[in-house]
């Protein structure tokens, strides 16, 4: 059952709703504007904000989906590796030969389905940094590195943890491009248009 629940979450994952939202909806391939990314900030940037938010609710739906599904077919355990196959599905998509986006959304999805007080506090942390700098990939980077501290806070489980450790480095590595623009300041803003 943790195979199945496994293999349900990656292809869950692997559903690119911006690639798809933007290309049969908007007639826009996504992966070749803006900053090329697939998730909703890229979307909203590039078609506005209806795109934006079905995009946002996809990825922050499958995720959560995931891990309800993993829940049902095998328990905690079930849960907890359908949260690592959701966002690896989401960053290596089958149904994009193995490319795809940076994990924000799709792990906010998991976080409201592992602690919803955890998730609070994370989304919290990101719009904060993301309205103070006006940086999206700021406040993902921050609150991604946040995750693992904020479950210890909360007092979740060790395995818990490890995932929330997991989904941080993933999301700081997916952001890479972004850190490089961030300090060569050449970053997207909220409110422009500038190409990444
Ligand atoms: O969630 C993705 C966001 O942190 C950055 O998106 O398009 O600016 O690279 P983008």
């Amino acid at each position: 059952m943790i195979i199945l629940a496994s293999l349900i979450a990656y292809l869950l994952g692997s559903i690119p709703f911006g690639y798809l939202t933007s290309k049969f909806l908007w007639g826009v391939d996504i992966t070749k504007r803006g900053s090329g990314n697939i998730g909703a900030t890229n979307v909203y940037r590039n078609l506005g904000p209806y795109p934006g938010a079905i995009t946002a609710l996809g990825d922050v739906g499958k995720g959560m989906l995931a891990v309800y599904l993993g829940f049902l077919l095998a328990g905690e355990r079930g849960a907890l590796t359908a949260s690592f196959f959701v966002v690896i599905g989401h960053a290596y998509s089958i149904f994009l030969k193995f490319r795809g986006g940076k994990i924000v959304a799709t792990t906010f999805g998991v976080l409201i389905m592992t602690s919803i007080k955890v998730a609070l506090v994370v989304f919290i942390i990101w719009l904060v940094i993301m309205l103070l700098s006006r940086y999206v990939s700021l406040g993902s980077i921050v609150c991604g590195l946040s995750i693992p501290l904020v479950m210890l806070l909360f007092g979740l489980k060790v395995p818990q943890i490890y995932l929330g450790a997991f989904l941080g480095l993933m999301i700081f590595y997916r952001h890479q491009d972004n850190i490089k623009r961030l300090m060569a300041g050449t970053e997207n803003k909220i409110g422009t248009r500038k190409k990444g």
